[in-house]
């Protein structure tokens, strides 16, 4: 029999609970049989950042980014690694440049979806740049952003064209408000969107072929935003949430991406879908979190035994040629994009792979979940994340919806 050796490079800023996860349930998973009879083993180790020649090769097969969106001597790693080395990225580099939720606005309104109305207005405070005064001064065309409100309708949104983490975001009612707004967004770029009046906000989380919808409650604090709720929307709406994620990110090629969509009746509005170094917190998605990191090694070890290839290219035509077609409906064009993605991540080739090479791993995962190792993890995560005061209080938290995890998932891998 032929053995492969793998290594899995994790490129990480401060995490450090889902880095130990991931890294458990691969150590548990062991060594995985490929087609051909091949044995494959796989090394999860910690990138460290050091000076590189940009002909060295790197002993990585595959690397998890969640760092180079901000520290840019790790991103021009990556680039290298991926141009020069064929280096399996989650996500390429070559994708940031889109990252911006202003073009992937562009993108799906230009494929259809249901984007509210958004206006780009100019920087209200000047650009640090020595030209700017003179070519503002002959070319900024003065504009009334009233006016442009007025148009759009209130209450409306206004946010970076390149936010994150809520920086920068306002719910406006009215002229004084958007003046007042306006005035400290200061040197940030920003939309103005059209406010969707929703019945509930849907957030999926995509890695790779799999796609977790969530009940996600904006105005609560952070470890409440995650609701655990099963069947808060109807079969064709959630059905259409999981293919605007994976349409998006077979757009942009992330494999590791959340997508926020509000649904209002039948409809579904995706408002942010550029956050490409997702929140998988265990302190946020608690009861999916053993969902997310089961789910990023299958993913891995799919990709790594099978030999999927990264693209850098985005062969956008593919997806253009169906948006611009003028004799598609709506459905009709979710349908052909719902192919296209699940082609593009290899949909039932993945679900195949996973039966017959990784039958094991929900049972191993579970396991995992129910003993000690992971209560260890829990309470380290709490405590490194939250005052000494609401340790209990957290602890008790996550112990019940992991605990409620553990039931659920002993009630599904029991019935089946
Ligand atoms: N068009 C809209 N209609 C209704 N609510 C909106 C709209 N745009 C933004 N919001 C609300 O504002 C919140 C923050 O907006 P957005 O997601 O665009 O910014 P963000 O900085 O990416 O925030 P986060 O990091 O939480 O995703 C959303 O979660 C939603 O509750
Ligand atoms: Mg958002």
């Amino acid at each position: 029999m032929t053995a492969s050796r793998h290594l899995i490079g994790l490129l990480l800023g401060t995490e450090e609970d889902w880095p130990r996860a991931f890294e458990e349930i691969l150590r548990r998973v062991g060594p995985v049989a490929g087609t051909g009879g091949t044995r494959h083993a796989f090394d999860c180790e910690r990138i460290t950042i050091e000076p590189f020649s940009l002909r060295d090769h790197p002993r990585y097969n595959l690397v998890i980014d969640r760092l180079a969106y901000w520290y840019y001597h790790p991103r021009e790693w990556l680039k290298k690694a991926a141009l020069m080395n064929g280096v399996y990225l989650l996500n390429s580099p070559f994708t940031f440049q889109s990252m911006e939720k202003h073009a992937a606005y562009c993108a799906m309104m230009r494929l259809g979806l249901k984007v509210p109305e958004t206006v780009l207005v100019p920087y209200k405070n000047p650009v640090d740049n020595a030209r700017y005064a003179y070519t503002a001064a002959r070319y900024n065309r003065p504009f009334d952003l009233g006016t442009i409100a007025e148009r759009i309708g209130y209450p409306l949104f206004m946010k970076p064209y390149d936010g994150g983490a809520w920086r920068g975001v306002s719910r406006i009612s009215n002229p004084a408000e958007l003046h007042a707004a306006y005035d400290q967004s200061g040197e940030m770029l920003m939309h103005l969107q059209k406010a969707v009046d929703y019945d509930v906000f849907a957030r999926s989380l995509s890695i790779g072929a799999e796609t977790m919808v969530m009940r996600f409650q904006p105005d609560q604090p952070m470890h409440l935003r995650y609701a655990v709720d099963h069947e808060f929307l109807s079969p064709q709406a959630g059905s259409e949430v999981v293919t605007i994620g994976r349409l998006v990110n077979s757009f942009f090629r992330w494999e590791f991406n959340s997508c926020e969509t509000l649904v209002k009746g039948s409809e579904v509005y995706p408002i942010d879908y550029a956050n490409a170094c997702p929140d998988v917190a265990l302190t946020s998605l608690h009861y999916y979190f053993p969902w997310a990191i089961r789910t990023l090694v299958k993913w891995c070890v799919f990709t790594l035994v099978t030999e999927r290839r990264p693209k850098l290219d985005l062969e956008t035509d593919r997806f253009f040629e169906v948006g611009d077609d003028p004799d598609m409906t709506y459905q009709e064009k979710l349908d052909a994009y719902r192919k296209l993605t699940d082609s593009y991540f290899e949909v039932d080739r993945y679900q195949d792979f996973c039966q017959t090479s990784l039958p094991h791993i929900d049972e191993i995962v579970l396991d995992w979940v129910a003993g000690p190792n992971f209560d260890r993890l829990l309470i380290d995560t709490v405590r490194s994340t939250y005052p000494a005061h609401e340790h209990d209080k957290f602890i008790a938290h996550l112990r019940g919806l992991l605990g409620l995890w553990v039931r659920d998932e002993t009630g599904r891998l029991h019935a089946t």
